[in-house]
């Protein structure tokens, strides 16, 4: 399986551009390959849904999988390579070998989460690995899994630029996400919620709000008016250290994630130097 990968690889030259993804792929997924091919000479996509980053009692055995939809997504996106490797040709029996990243992945999704970031690192670190991609690509919408991620590349010195694509987001301002696909119809309106949060915290910073207790509370408020959305967390933080601020400079990830019904949601606005990110 790794072989047969490899020798597909052998024949590509120039620069290669590697999307990692977990499939039932959507116009988020979408958008990041658009940007490997238009930066890069070939295109690497991987779909697997890594066992390691789900923890127990979430949702590895219903994670939402359409294989014969991917494959007619990423033709006809022009990929050159798709590799759908199994579980067992990644993690072989007595698999004992993990990549941990220790502070950026303790807090938020890996308070939530425990394990989450260190099933994240080790394949991520595998695919590159495999595939040798000059260029890899992660969506915002997992803001503290590209900060993570960036902190292994630039730790393990991995020769490898990592761009960041903007949140991709349906018409009524959902990002979109593969979990999606579980929200019943109130389920999915309340979703709204997450969006409406974010927006009210940002026109607040926009009207020159600058202490970050009072951007939180801004988004408890408003996720508390949701009856159906129960909060995890709301952060106000360093983008690149996942720190809580108390004070609002130049840069803030407004973050946050939430339960409605069995669905987990996360959602962030990034501000960097003043200005917020596309995406929003
Ligand atoms: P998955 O959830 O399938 O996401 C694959 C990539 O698509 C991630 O980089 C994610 O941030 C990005 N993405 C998802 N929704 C998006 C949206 N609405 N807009 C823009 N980008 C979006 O993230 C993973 O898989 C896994 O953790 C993985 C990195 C593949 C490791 O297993």
């Amino acid at each position: 399986m790794l072989s047969e990968f490899r020798t597909a690889r052998a024949s590509l030259t120039g620069l290669v551009g590697l999307v990692p993804t977990m499939g039932y792929l959507h116009a988020g997924h979408l958008s990041l390959v658009e940007a490997a091919r238009r930066e890069c000479n070939h295109v690497v996509v991987s779909i697997f849904v890594n066992p390691t980053q789900f923890g127990a009692g979430e949702d590895l055995e219903a994670y939402p999988r359409d294989t014969a939809s991917d494959l007619k997504l990423l033709e006809e996106a022009g990929v050159d390579v798709i590799w759908m490797p199994t579980p067992e040709a990644i993690y072989p029996q007595d698999y004992q070998t993990w990549v941990t990243v220790e502070q950026v992945s303790r807090p938020l999704e890996g308070r939530m989460r425990p394990g989450h970031f260190k099933g994240v690192t080790t394949i991520v670190a595998k695919l590159f690995n495999a595939v040798q991609p000059q260029r890899a690509y992660f969506g915002q919408k997992d803001a503290q899994q590209v900060a993570v991620i960036q902190r292994m590349v630039y730790d393990l010195n991995f020769p490898i630029k990592i761009v960041v694509g903007p949140i991709v987001r349906a018409d009524d301002g959902l990002a979109l996400s593969s979990r999606n696909a579980y929200l019943n119809d109130a389920e999915r309106q309340a979703a709204r919620v997450l969006h409406n949060a974010l927006k009210s915290a940002k026109a607040l910073i926009d009207g020159g709000e600058r202490d970050a207790d009072q951007v939180r509370n801004n988004m408890i408020a408003v996720l508390d008016r949701e009856p159906l959305a129960f909060k995890q967390y709301v952060s106000c933080a360093d983008p690149n250290s996942l720190v809580e601020i108390d004070l609002i400079e130049n840069h803030a990830l407004l973050s946050l994630a939430v339960q409605i019904g069995n669905t987990r949601l996360i959602d962030n606005f990034l501000m960097k130097d003043n200005k917020w990110l596309a995406g929003n």
